[in-house]
């Protein structure tokens, strides 16, 4: 038997004006889209911004439903949205935010497991590392490969 280790870095940000300017660009489209969502049901706006490699930022937000599971998380909405009308463009970076009755949540919001695994397809298929700034009032945190938040994940890979 052998034990390995895993390691995961986390660079945290105090304040949003320590990140650098793309960075802080990406999570205030993040921030403003995440007003939009579409989230009667559960109160809990997230939003999404994702810079492509060709320079586009797109954005895109939860979109809930009557029949609860035929909604679709923020991440979701906006990485196919990015990757059906831009198929050839690496996603090179998402900001995720969140908000509850209309503030920024304090914690970091985290992505769901499908989520995560919607990312790690991303970064097998265009093969470049993703960015993920995920968002809160206390802190701001971030994560380099989609391998820091899902370890040991599924893919074409394995297929
Ligand atoms: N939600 C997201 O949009 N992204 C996540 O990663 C977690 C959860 C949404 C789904 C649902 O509309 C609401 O947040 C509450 O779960």
């Amino acid at each position: 038997m052998k034990t390995s280790e895993i390691r995961i870095v986390v660079q945290e940000f105090e304040n949003i004006d320590e990140l650098p300017e793309p960075d802080l660009n990406l999570v205030l489209e993040a921030r403003r889209i995440t007003a939009q969502a579409y989230a009667p049901y559960s109160g809990f706006c997230v939003g999404a911004a994702i810079l492509l490699d060709n320079g586009k930022i797109i954005t895109g937000n939860n979109q809930e439903n009557s029949a609860y599971p035929s909604g679709l998380c923020a991440e979701r909405v906006t990485m196919f949205y990015a990757n059906a009308n831009y198929p050839d463009s690496a996603v090179k970076t998402i900001a995720i935010s969140a908000q509850k009755d209309g503030v920024l949540v304090e914690e970091p919001v985290k992505p769901c497991g499908g989520c995560r695994q919607a990312l790690a397809e991303a970064e097998v298929r265009f093969e470049k590392p993703i960015r993920i700034i995920l968002d809160g009032n206390e802190k701001i945190l971030v994560l380099t490969g989609v391998e820091s938040l899902l370890p040991l994940s599924f893919s074409k890979k394995s297929l």
